[in-house]
């Protein structure tokens, strides 16, 4: 039982990272042939590509995929736990998942992804869930098939150590996508916002080795893949920690020459959003002109109190350096509302640069106390309506202007990647290079192709289209 502590979760030394090339043991080769897996994985990209992994090892395993939860032998939660309803989603099913294993008691349930390292989550296991069989946490993907070996009939297992965190390489992976992958170039973060769990779930900042994310990218470009997408919590800061003089403009750069079609990289700090990287960016014609830059809010005070380095002005100053510098480039970014005492002036300020930026989209959400956190106990004197009401206007603000920048792309023709058919009838759907998603009227054989399309019609989450030769 290795439990995670947020003392030690917090904690920051300057040894080195440790890498560990991740070898697959015959031990566990095809030990769960004819058995099935269900895998469920909520919250962000970083999980989603964590999946891809865990997947790849439960193949490895001889596991198959399961066509519902109730068909599986071994059901894995992969969690996310940056607000608390994130948390509650997973509760929620593991109440699901407890009377499936009432009835058929052999199956194994595991939990993996962020909720693992929280003190908290991991105590409210041990009381109430100790039918789960194993808490493997975010820095032990590779000891999953020997959790998975070692829980068959028994009661709960945790392993979830809370430490600076070590890169793992060469972990086996199965790709949702055959046409855009997502390529991992750093882990953890350092910025400590006051809000965030994250720097406490994923540990450490570190930046994985240049060739390393190089030779990944070369190998999907073979493979045919048209688009990655680089992914780190903080990206801006790649290689800071690496003592080799290799930033993340250096590595834009080097990722843009494989000649891959497309180019993609969240998430960014303002912080750390150096020129050199805005040339870089404006200089490829495969990095792609979209950009996710988290605000936070627009006022001075919170963003202090947040801890977010930056002031209004400074974001201003920044955004509107892109706008100016990268062609045609869009600009999304995420708000939190209801920040502990934020008063109405404060959410004024932030209406106030949302009607200044015009963002292309943004992620609202209302402040989520986590424990463990500084904000955490901070005084918090808003009451719940008046948040919901600033998140309301917000929200409505937020649209308008999506909607009004899609509408500038009206009768346009742009290149979009064709990933499949659409949810809707007999349509097809893709990603502009500003990262908007096209429903689209075209031949199948386009799927997996970047093709032109011309805007027919446009909505505030979409676009219609059609396919020109
Ligand atoms: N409460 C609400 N939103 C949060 N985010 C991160 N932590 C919290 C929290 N405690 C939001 C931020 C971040 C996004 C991924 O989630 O806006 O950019
Ligand atoms: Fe969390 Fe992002 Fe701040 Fe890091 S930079 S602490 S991941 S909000």
């Amino acid at each position: 039982m290795i439990m995670p502590d947020m003392k030690l979760a917090r904690k920051r030394t300057s040894e080195k990272v440790e890498t560990i090339r991740y070898k697959e043991n015959k031990k566990y080769k095809d030990i769960a042939i004819g058995k099935k897996y269900y895998v469920k994985t909520y919250g962000c990209q970083m999980n989603e590509r964590d999946s891809e992994n865990i997947i790849a090892i439960l193949k490895y395993m001889g596991y198959e995929k399961a066509l519902s939860m109730s068909d599986a032998d071994l059901i894995i939660l992969n969690t996310c736990s940056i607000r608390e309803n994130a948390n509650n989603k997973v509760f929620g099913m593991l109440g699901r998942i407890k009377h499936l294993k009432e009835t058929k008691k052999d199956i194994i349930v595991g939990i993996m992804g962020c909720m693992t390292q929280e003190e908290v989550i991991s105590n409210k296991l041990l009381e109430k869930y100790k039918w789960v069989n194993f808490s493997l946490g975010t820095h032990k993907i590779n000891e999953l098939p020997e959790m998975i070996y070692n829980s068959k009939n028994k009661k709960l297992e945790i392993n979830a150590p809370s430490m600076e965190g070590v890169v793992l390489e060469d972990l086996p992976s199965i790709r949702t996508s055959k046409y855009k992958a997502f390529v991992n170039i750093q882990y953890g973060c350092d910025k400590f916002c006051t809000y965030c769990i994250v720097p406490y779930t994923r540990g450490k900042q570190r930046s994985r080795h240049p060739k390393d994310i190089l030779n990944e990218v070369n190998t999907l470009k073979d493979l045919g893949y048209k688009e990655v997408t680089l992914l780190g919590q903080n990206v801006n800061a790649y290689g800071k920690d690496l003592g080799i003089d290799y930033t993340m403009a250096n590595l834009l750069e080097d990722v843009a020459k494989t000649g891959i079609d497309r180019v993609r990289f969240v998430t960014s700090h303002p912080w750390d959003f150096e020129d050199k990287m805005i040339d870089i960016i404006a200089k490829c014609d495969n990095i792609m002109p979209s950009i996710h830059l988290p605000v936070q809010s627009g006022s001075d005070k919170v963003l202090k109190l947040m801890g977010r380095r930056y002031t209004k002005e400074e974001y201003l100053e920044l955004f509107n350096k892109l706008k100016s510098k990268i062609k045609n480039v869009s600009i999304t970014t995420d708000i939190i509302v209801g920040f502990p005492t934020e008063t109405k002036e404060d959410f004024e300020e932030t209406i106030d640069l949302v009607n200044k930026c015009k963002f292309d989209l943004a992620y609202t959400f209302i402040f989520s106390k986590r424990v463990g956190t500084p904000a955490y106990n901070m005084e918090d004197n808003t009451s719940k309506e008046e948040k919901e009401y600033r998140l309301q206007r917000l929200n409505d603000l937020i649209n308008k202007y999506a909607l009004l920048n899609n509408e500038k792309l009206k009768d346009k023709v742009v290149p979009v990647l064709v990933e499949g058919k659409s949810e809707k009838g007999n349509m097809l759907m893709g990603y502009t290079d500003t990262n908007k998603l096209v429903n689209l009227e075209g031949p199948e054989d386009i799927i997996g192709k970047i093709v032109n399309v011309k805007i027919t019609n446009v909505k505030t989450w979409s676009l219609d289209g059609k396919y020109i030769k």
